[in-house]
Order: structure tokens, then sequence, then C-alpha cells
């Protein structure tokens, strides 16, 4: 029987996900060519839902534009509906939408369905934090492998060349599965076992890419980006092995550690809307921000330096990762952006954010 995929998302990391994704199904015989799409339907300027307007033009035409998806591609506003007979789900959604993805898609599954996270993100619950593989695997009964890297997509939508990281728990056969569907001669994929260091790679690498964005809207220069980015490389490997102790330093080393903090810290959109959250001295919120500057994309580094916040809280571990709450106090006002580079008076600026009211 041939895989079939499906892939439930459809921004501007799904529309790309789900190109490369077309591409090789059409090429291996052992999946199937057609790719669906679930599309959170929305109505555009023109009046047109779409989802018509994709499978009309083979473009996304609100996320990626002037990029043709692949015939093979077949856009579905149905979640449902968009996975019936897939073996093969690929969630990419910005993860805040994440939990009610999930929920929908309860029972509506067939046992043996391999799931890949693209998602970028962590829920925080009672119980404490959950990633979003994890988040899948439980809700839906299914083995979730994740992939990260340095992957601005648009980038990749041109075909220019990178790579990305596949980490996978036990189902090694599955990671060769997904390594062999996103795979192609200018997206260069490998597999590690380590799949709780590959997701916090990926979730942290935004908060950093916010505190870069604060640097540059301050015009503080490249020795100070480059500082910032080393002590936040730092504190993401200090709070993942304190949150898994199984994650792996190698990991830090491929494209989904050192390369995608760079690329994010450089390119990706957190880092612009913090430089311009920056440049206006806080005074336009972040939402006000992500809602001119990001066409309906998403930003994650706020949300996630939030819900961060609440686990260093929770477990006494502000003062050890000042760079982590410091992002945190800048973005909700309680600290100016110039603080980012005060962090060896982290105390004062944890002092402040904990008498807040979160
Ligand atoms: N864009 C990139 O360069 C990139 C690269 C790597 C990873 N990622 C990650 O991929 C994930 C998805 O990002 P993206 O770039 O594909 O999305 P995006 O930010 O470009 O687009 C937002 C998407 O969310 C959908 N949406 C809006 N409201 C919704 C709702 N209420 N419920 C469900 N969906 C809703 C929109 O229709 C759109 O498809 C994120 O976790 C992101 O961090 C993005």
């Amino acid at each position: 029987m041939k895989n079939k995929v499906t892939v439930v998302g459809s921004g501007n990391w799904g529309s790309v996900a789900a190109k490369l994704i077309a591409s090789n199904t059409v090429r291996l015989s052992s999946f199937d060519d057609e790719v669906r799409m679930w599309v959170f339907e929305e109505k555009l300027p023109s009046g047109e839902k779409l989802t018509d307007v994709i499978n009309r033009t083979n473009e996304n035409v609100k996320y990626l534009p002037g990029i043709k998806l692949g015939k093979n591609v077949v856009a579905d506003p149905d979640v449902e509906s968009a996975v019936k007979g897939a073996n093969m789900l690929v969630f990419v959604s910005p993860h805040q939408f994440m939990e009610g993805i999930c929920k929908k898609l309860v029972g509506k599954i067939g046992k043996d369905t391999e799931g890949i996270s693209l998602v970028k993100g962590m829920e925080v619950k009672k119980e404490g934090p959950c990633m979003i593989s994890t988040l899948i695997s439980k809700t839906l009964g299914i083995n979730c492998s994740v992939l990260m890297g340095a992957n601005i997509a648009n980038e990749i939508a041109l075909e220019k060349f990178s790579e990305a990281t596949v980490g996978y728990s036990k189902n090694k056969e599955a990671a060769e599965k997904w390594v062999q569907l996103f795979g192609t001669p200018y997206f260069i994929v490998s597999a590690v076992q380590d799949v709780e260091g590959v997701e916090m790679c990926g979730t942290l690498k935004n908060i950093v890419a916010i505190a870069a964005g604060f640097v540059d809207g301050m015009e503080m220069g490249n020795n100070t980006k480059a500082a910032i980015m080393r002590i936040g490389l730092k504190e993401m490997i200090k709070f993942s092995k304190m949150l898994f102790p199984s994650v792996k330093d190698s990991t830090f080393f491929e494209s989904c550690g050192v390369a995608d903090l760079i690329t994010t810290c450089l390119g990706g959109r957190n880092r612009k809307v913090a430089d311009a959250y920056a440049k206006n001295q806080g005074k336009r919120s972040f939402d006000q921000l992500e809602a001119e500057l990001l066409n309906g994309q998403k930003l994650q580094g706020v949300l996630t330096a939030k819900e961060v916040y609440e686990v260093l809280s929770d477990r006494g571990w502000v003062e050890q990762f000042p760079l982590f709450s410091t992002v945190h106090a800048i973005s909700i006002g309680r600290l100016p952006p110039s603080a980012i580079v005060e962090l060896g008076d982290s105390r004062s600026a944890n002092k402040q954010v904990g008498n807040s009211t979160l």
C-alpha cells in the first residue's frame, strides 16, 4: 500500500512544506502522488475563498504568493476530510492553534498513522510544559517525530540550499521515511534520535530572535548581537537539559540548533517585529506590529517567552535565565528594550517581572 500524506496547515512554512513533499510524492513510487493540505479557510479581499484560489491557481496567494505548489497539492478547508485515508500527517500550524486542531482529529485517524511536527513552540499547562509533538502523540495516540532547522520558508520556496533535522524517539524507520519525503538536492535532511532536543531548539531560538531584534532596533551593532546570540544559545542548552536530561549536546550543532539560531536572528519574522518594537521604543504593542508587518502570519517568540517564563517562575529557575526572563519583561512592557544588555543586573529585571501580574 502506498503512503498517503496530508499537510495539516497552510501558512508560509506549511505551503513550502507541501511544495517540498509534493515534489517527492510524484517521484517516489512508495507514496501516493496526491498531497492534501488543510487550509484554515478565509475570504480574500477579492471575495473568493482561499481554498478555491489555491485549487484554481495552484498557489497560496496569501501566505506564499508567486510560488507554484505542485499540481498534486489539493487544498481542503475541512480538517477531518483532509486527513481521511492519510497514514502520514505533517503538522505545521502556529502552535497556539495546535490543541484545537488535535481535538478535532481525535478518533478520525488510523492507528498506524505516523505524525511529524514542524511547529515551533510549547504549551504550558498546570501539570507543566508540554511540547507540541507530545501534545500530538498524546491527544491522537500516534508516534510523532519533529522536523526543525535553519529554514526561513521564503528562501526554501525559491529552492535556495539549506538543511533540516528530523528528531525521532524510537521509530528509526519512520524517521527514514520522513527524510525521504522532505529531502531534495537543495533541502538536505538528516535524522537524530533526540526528539526533545530538536524540538526545544526550534522553540527556544524564537526568544533569542526577539532579543536580537531589540539589539538591531537600537542599532547596538554586530558584537552586541553576537553576544546576545551566544548567551541565548547557552540558555537554550541549559533550559533544554534541565527540562529533558536526555537532550544531547550534539543536537545543538545540527541544523535545528546553531544554524537555525543564526538564520532566525539575522532574517526571521521575530527579529523583524522586535526590531520595530525597539525602534518605536515599546510604544506600539507586539500585537499591533504583528498585524501591520506580517500580513496574517503569526509571531511565535513573544508567546514562547511568556510560556518559558511561566516554567521558570514555577520551578524557581528565573535567576538562572537572565536573557529569557529579560526578553519576556521587555515584551510585556515591564522593561525598556535597552534592558536587553543589562543582563548582569538580571535580578532587578526579574524582580520587576516577578512583581507583575502576568
Ligand atoms: N515561516 C517560516 O519561515 C517557518 C519556518 C520554520 C518553522 N515555522 C513554524 O511553522 C509553524 C507554522 O508557521 P507558518 O509559517 O506555516 O504559518 P504563518 O504564520 O505563515 O500563517 C499563519 C497560519 O495560521 C492560520 N490560522 C489563522 N488563524 C487560525 C486559527 N484560528 N486556527 C487555525 N489556523 C489559523 C492561517 O490561516 C495561516 O495558515 C509555526 O510554528 C512556525 O514557527 C515557520
